[in-house]
Order: C-alpha cells, then structure tokens, then sequence
C-alpha cells in the first residue's frame, strides 16, 4: 500500500513535471547548438533529451554526433565519420541494405526518416553523404529535408568517410504549422474513414430503436400478466404459469463467481474509460503529436491521476459482494445512503432450466463482441498504420466519435442479449455481461492477425513477438474497457426492470 502511493505520486510528479516544463522551447539564437537526436548511434551525448515515456517505449535517442548550430552552413565534404569496413561490419551493413533499413533522427523535434542504403543487381551500396536543407522562420526551425547522396559499393576492406551538408532557408510558414508536413490528410481524412464513422452511427440509431423495441415489448406484456397476478392469491400463484426472467428475481442479485477477480476488472474498467476519454479530449485541444512522446506522458499523467477511481468503483462493488454473505448490516448499503438492491436474495440457488444452445452464456458472450467490433474495425486500420507505419494519427475527433459509439453499441448489444438470457431463467447475468462486451476484444486480434498477414511485412521472431505482444496488451484494455462498459449498462437495466417488480 505504502510503496504504491510512493510509485502513485512518482508517477504523477514525474509526468506532471513532462507536460507543463518542456525541456527545450524550440527558440534558438543564432548559432546556438540545434537538438539532434538520432537512434542507436554510439557517439558522444551533449544532450540526452529523453523523456519517461521514451525511456518506456524502449527509444534511446542519442545525441548524433552532427554539431549543428543555427544558421550557420556546414560545406558540403564536412566529414563527419570514417569507419574501416572489417568483415563484421561489412555484413552488419550489408544485412541493413538488404532489409532495408531505415534510420530515423530529430531535428528540433523534427522527424526525419532516411534509408541506410540500396540495392542494385544483388550489390549493395551504402549513402555517404546526407544533404539537409533547413527552413527557418525568424528564431525557430520549421522544416527539414534530408537528400541522401553518394552510393558508394559495399565491401571488405572499403573506407567509407560520412560526410554531411547543411543549408539554411528562411521560410515564411507560421511555427505552429511547422508538422502539417508530417500529416497525412489524404489517408486520415480519407472518404472511407468519414463513411465508416457515418455508418457506425447509423448503426447505433438503428441499435438503440431496436433494443429499446424489444425492451417495451417484453417488458410490457410481462408487467401486464403481473399486475393481474397480484389478484391472484399466493397458492394461484405458486401454482402460477410465472415464467421468464420475473422468476429469477430471488437469484438476479446473488453475487457473482470469482468476486475479487470481477470488481478488480470493473475498477479497472472505469479507470481505463476515463483515461481514454481524459487523452483523446485533451490531444484534441492540445495538438499532442507535435511533441515526441508527449501522448504518452499524458496518458501516464492520466492513468496515475485516475487511480482514485479504480479504488472507488472497486470498493462500491466490492461492498455489493460482501452484502451477499450476510454483512448487510454493516455495509449493505452504498455510499449514497440507498439501499442497495431492488430484489432480496433467496437463500438457495435455484436451477438453471436447460435452454437452447443459442442462449447458453458461452455462445451470447461470443456473439456480443461481433456488433461493437463492426462499429470500430475501420478505425482499428487506421489507429494499426498510425502506429505501425508510422504516421502520426491526429484525428482524435474521430477517435472520440467513435470511442463513444462502441460505448453505445456495447451497451445496447449486452442488454439486448440480457433480455433473451434472463427470460430463459439463467441468472448468471454479471460475466456474462462482462464478457459479451469484452468479446470485442478477440475480435479485435484476430483482425490484428489479419492485419499483421495482409498488410504489414514484418517477418522474424522479433517483429513478430513485438507486433502481438503489442496488440495482446492492446486488446486486452479494449477488452477489459468494453467488458466494464457492457456490464455497467447491464447492471442498470437489470435494476431497473427488477425494481418495478414488486415482491410481497
Ligand atoms: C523541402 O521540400 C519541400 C517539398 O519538396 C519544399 O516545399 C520545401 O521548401 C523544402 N524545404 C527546404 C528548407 O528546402
């Protein structure tokens, strides 16, 4: 508990510290030293500029080795490196061409991507010479270009002198503007991405109609029988041609199995909703992706600040738990004062009658997932190519929209698949209603191997572990995000109806 607290507010110092005090303004005067950083260059550091969320993602940015001081030119021909092509390096150069790799480097926080080398009629030349052509604007670096010039043939032996080149050229674009260069407005913003949100909210109109159809038909031919039944006298009634989730009201509120495991996952759950809500809502204000590593930081900042209300949420359900085992008289009421349940619990389980396979919970648990995953899978391109293809993904809005409508969605599904389960009898309704929302979730990475098969090139044991090690992490919160969300919205229902059954 107590070391908790100490990594709680280390966390949030730490990130806090990130977001409001970047470490460089992005103002130089002239000739001052530029911020370059490059990956994986063992040369000297005068800056380490890394940040928490680098340190996370495994990025070890290093200082490139590259003085560059602003505005002033570096001739073409300045040697920057000489290196001896011994057997080892020739192939670790020649393994890089052939796979072509790819170095990445930053300029005032400014992206910039280059190959190592290429291939041509199976020899393999490597570029010697890189060209950059930086735009300015007043004290600020707004653009940069990067020309790779000079193959030079690879082999045993070969000297290979790296040579770089720097011009400098004002431009007039506002500094604020300075990454719409980097934007990809023509994939983000692309007709499909606006069909598919169109379509995903025509989906949940038609949903919403659809449940709540369903929801008054049941519902009010039931309460009809039962405001009859009331006329009836207690042997009619035992006797009584009751059925459907009416039945089950002495079981409806018996705790589920595994209790710690399900209110750990429903305050997770809520944590993990508000902190999605919390990031999106703030890189849409905040244009987050113009600083490396900045969306992370937030999302720690929000993960660690949101803490409170895993505790919270987790506590409130667990007081539901302990209620079931008789402490009502401590703590069976919630932390409003109400008392807590519509129904009592009868104090043996009644029988599960046997029902069709089409309503056993294992089968409506895989079915909820199908709905919330068609309403998000086109943004899962796009959120997948962000990360792996390394575009910078800056429609949040989007992102939102769409978070909103799988919340939607879930809820109608779970409720609506709730409908049929409890007028079957089976009461079993808490993970069920967890895990048809959390279905989603499967789906959600068999579309990742999908993805990983037809659209990316990744190959070897690296790419591969890291790929579905990312998406399984991945999966897992969406999962755990849509379980909550589907058991909440059922809990709702489920006390709703049952509350306007009244019971002797
Ligand atoms: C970089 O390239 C783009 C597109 O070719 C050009 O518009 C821009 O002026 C270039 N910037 C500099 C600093 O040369």
């Amino acid at each position: 508990m107590h070391n908790s607290l100490i990594v709680l507010f280390t966390l949030l110092f730490v990130s806090f510290n990130e977001i409001i005090a970047d470490e460089h303004n992005h103002i130089y005067e002239d000739h001052e030293e530029v911020v370059v950083d490059e990956y994986c260059s063992k040369q000297s550091i005068s800056h380490y500029h890394e940040t928490l969320s680098e340190a996370l993602e495994g990025v070890e940015l290093e200082f490139s080795g590259y003085a560059i001081d602003f505005k002033d030119p570096v001739p073409a021909g300045t040697v920057t490196c000489m290196v001896e092509l011994t057997e080892e390096k020739y192939k670790a150069f020649v393994y890089a061409v052939k796979n072509h790799y790819w170095f990445q480097m930053y300029i005032d926080g400014l992206p910039i991507w280059g190959a190592v080398g290429k291939e041509r009629e199976r020899k393999y030349y490597i570029y010697t010479h890189k060209r950059f052509d930086i735009g300015y604007n007043g004290k600020q670096i707004i653009d940069v270009n990067l020309t790779n010039e000079h193959e030079q043939l690879l082999h045993v032996g070969a000297k290979i002198s790296f040579t770089i080149e720097i011009n400098w050229q004002p431009t007039n674009t506002p500094f604020k503007d300075r990454f719409d260069k980097y934007l990809d407005p023509n994939f983000f913003q692309h007709r499909i991405h606006w069909f598919s949100i169109f379509n995903s909210f025509m989906m949940v109109i038609f949903l919403v109609g659809l449940v709540s159809m369903i929801l008054v038909r049941t519902l009010r031919k039931d309460f009809a029988r039962y405001s009859k039944d009331e006329e009836m006298d207690d042997m009619e009634r035992d006797l009584g041609d009751e059925y459907g989730w009416k039945n089950i009201h002495g079981d409806v509120f018996r705790s589920s199995s595994y209790p710690i495991l399900f209110t750990s996952l429903i305050g997770c759950g809520y944590q993990l909703v508000s902190v999605v809500l919390c990031v999106t809502s703030f890189a849409i204000m905040g244009e987050l992706y113009t600083e490396r590593g900045s969306l992370l930081s937030t999302a720690i900042f929000v993960y660690a600040a949101t803490s409170p209300i895993n505790g919270y949420f987790g506590v409130l359900y667990m007081l539901e738990w302990v209620e079931k085992f008789g402490f009502d008289k401590c703590f069976g009421r919630n932390l409003n004062g109400q008392p807590d349940h519509p129904c009592r619990v009868n104090a043996v389980p009644r029988p599960i009658p046997e029902k069709k396979w089409y309503m056993e919970p294992a089968v409506i648990t895989m079915l909820g997932g199908i709905l919330p995953f068609g309403s998000i899978f086109i943004e899962m391109y796009f959120i997948f190519t962000s990360f792996w293809a390394y575009k910078i993904y800056y429609v949040y809005g989007f992102m939102l929209l769409v978070f909103l409508i799988l919340i939607v969605v879930t809820i109608c599904v779970t409720i609506g698949a709730h409908i049929f389960l409890l007028n079957a009898e089976d009461y079993r309704w808490q993970w069920t209603a967890f895990l048809s929302g959390a279905s989603t979730s499967i789906y959600v990475y068999i579309y990742a191997f999908y993805y990983f098969f037809f659209k990316t090139k990744m190959y070897g044991l690296f790419q591969t572990v890291f790929y579905f090690g990312y998406m399984a992490l991945f999966s897992g919160i969406l999962g755990i995000i849509c379980g909550t969300v589907g058991y909440v919205g059922t809990t709702f229902f489920v006390r709703k109806i049952y509350s306007n059954v009244k019971i002797d």
